[in-house]
């Protein structure tokens, strides 16, 4: 059986067994205390607690689900035989409609009596001093016949909840022999029993039932693979890694087919790489396979084909992914045109030094200097990378910034903070607000005089003071270039040009070629701040931006480019008042 023909098994057994089928919710919760769908229950949590009414909204209480979901917990694991950053998940859920035994039962008769495998031992939750044991599934199983109940502690049998408070409760869980004779964890039910609240107390509500399987692992058990990354639907992917990578090492193949996968099911939902929460966990899996690209010396022609691949292969099942083909593309693109010029550098520096053994600090200067990321530093190593010295070289150096912007601000509430700008006050507010529009001006300007393809924005930095702008660039400017882009900076200003502020989606505003800054996980709908030149029928400048601007590009007054120098490997920083 194919991956597709066993998801649909799995949907059609628990139909017939009066169950409504509901489709995957999206990977970006609604949740706001989680950064992901991690659990196919997480878009049930309602049902559970009584707050929402399973019958109005789907006429039953039984579900059954197939939901894409991302865990990054395991991140590390990524690459063995069983570990997914990104996996789909099936699950049955209750709210009221049945108890334990009809759900170990379910359970038990779709591993047996359907897919005819062995189950070779399962696990209950052995209690402790917060709840109780869970005798009445230990029994239910001996019923069965289950010669191996393993009790297990509340970490591996006591389930959620997902966020910092609701439904959870024990689990049991199902154990099956792979074909190497490796017992692996298949399916995991669990019966929410009671509330967390966010002060971490624990309430009775009437049980509901809630459980996942991993649909890649099951495969693997069905079509006698040793690794998820064995089964059909890796296949063609694997396949295309495989050749294009000339056999690089089977674990370094993996994470790209597991980070590329992610990321691409990432986007198609919304998601941007950031520097903050999911986004970041975007940037760090992608950048990962962007690190290895470059290592071996591929195009980005090869993005193009792995879109393409995975959007093929989930054609049926979410077409999602083929929909947003070109916006994912554009992503991937951007953060490796962004991400591959100091990486690239780094490479080269890091390869001269031939690391053994790399000390936290100096696997910290790389980061901090060529921005390559510990993922990529490990891979590079030819010995041990010291990756805990790294977070405490992490955690210092972030100390320091923040004592350093406290002293700045001598401890006072700032009246305005969106990370790139800061300002004190009503006054401040307005000098920034110039600052802010300057800045836009600067980046076209640059892209004009030295070449788009050239600039591309690495951070803003403004206060009531000055602008400061890095943007990659290979090599000191000349005394000609940093004259021509101040003149024509100042030539904008004069013109007085007015700043349009427009609203729309996402998609929208980048094809029709606003530049974004990656800095935050954006809106669906973004601000969009357009500066306008009638002489030439010119858009001069195009960005999405959270703002403020000045009305009139006249308000700036004049800008004065006061410095230009290196910031690191392949970025240069202006600072101009
Ligand atoms: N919520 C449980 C899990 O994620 C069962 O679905 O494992």
């Amino acid at each position: 059986m194919t991956t597709d023909e066993i998801r649909q098994k799995f949907l059609e057994f628990f139909e017939r067994n009066g169950h409504k089928v509901v489709p995957s919710s999206s990977l970006m919760p609604d949740d706001p205390s989680v950064l992901f769908t991690t659990a196919g229950m997480q878009q049930f949590k309602p049902y559970y607690t009584g707050a929402a009414d399973p019958i109005k909204d789907f006429g039953s209480k039984n579900i059954a689900s197939c939901q894409k979901c991302v865990r990054t917990s395991d991140i590390d694991s990524v690459g063995d035989e069983s570990h997914l950053t990104f996996f789909e998940m099936l699950g049955n859920f209750s709210f009221g409609g049945y108890g334990k035994k009809e759900a170990i039962q379910l359970g038990y008769d779709f591993i047996v009596k359907e897919l005819g495998l062995e189950i070779s031992s399962v696990s209950i939750f052995k209690g402790d001093s917060e709840t109780p044991a869970d005798e009445e599934s230990e029994k239910i199983w001996q019923e069965i016949g289950m010669k191996r109940i393993i009790k297990g502690k509340r970490e591996d049998n006591f389930w959620g909840p997902t966020g910092n408070e609701g439904p959870c409760g024990p689990t049991t869980e199902i154990y099956i022999k792979n074909i190497d004779g490796k017992e692996i964890e298949i399916w995991n039910i669990v019966f929410n029993e009671y509330y967390k609240d966010c002060n971490g107390r624990y309430k009775k509500i009437p049980l509901g039932i809630d459980t996942g399987m991993g649909l890649e692992r099951l495969v693997m058990i069905l079509q006698k693979k040793t690794s998820v990354y064995g089964i059909d639907i890796f296949e063609r992917l694997m396949g295309y890694l495989k050749e294009k990578t000339y056999n690089a090492n089977e674990r370094i193949i993996r994470i790209i087919a597991d980070h590329l996968r992610a990321a691409v099911f990432m986007i198609a939902d919304g998601f941007l790489p950031s520097n903050t929460e999911a986004g970041y966990v975007l940037r760090r899996i992608l950048r990962r396979v962007i690190g290895q690209v470059k290592l071996i010396g591929l195009s980005d022609k090869f993005f193009i084909d792995c879109v393409k691949i995975i959007g093929d292969i989930y054609q049926s099942v979410y077409p999602e992914i083929k929909r947003n083909e070109a916006e994912i593309i554009t992503v991937i693109n951007n953060e490796s045109e962004k991400f591959g010029r100091a990486l690239e550098a780094g490479i080269k520096e890091f390869k001269k030094e031939d690391l053994k053994n790399v000390t936290g600090e100096k696997a910290f200067y790389y980061y901090q200097t060529f921005g390559l990321p510990i993922d990529i530093i490990k891979d590079l190593a030819s010995g041990n990378v010291d990756e805990k010295g790294f977070i405490e070289e992490f955690k210092k150096h972030q100390e320091i910034s923040r004592a350093g912007a406290e002293k700045k601000f001598g401890g006072h509430g700032l009246a305005l903070d969106t990370g790139e700008i800061k300002a004190l006050n009503e006054e401040e507010i307005k000098q920034v607000t110039k600052y802010h529009t300057a800045t836009h001006l600067l980046h076209a300007a640059l892209r004009k005089v030295l070449g788009d393809k050239n600039i591309s924005q690495r951070g803003s930095d403004i206060t009531a003071e000055r602008l400061r702008f890095d943007f990659s660039f290979p090599r000191k400017l000349t005394e000609e270039e940093k004259k021509k882009i101040e003149d024509l900076v100042n030539e904008m200003i004069k013109m007085n040009l007015s700043v349009k502020k427009e609203e729309m989606p996402y998609e929208e505003a980048i094809k029709s070629g606003a530049l974004a800054f990656f800095k935050g996980k954006y809106p669906s709908i973004v601000s969009v701040y357009t500066i306008y030149n009638p002489e030439n029928n010119e858009v001069f400048s195009k960005e999405i931006c959270g703002g403020p601007h000045v009305n009139e590009t006249g308000e700036i007054g004049q800008i004065k480019i006061l410095k230009e120098e290196s910031s690191s490997a392949g970025v240069r920083r202006i600072k101009a008042a």
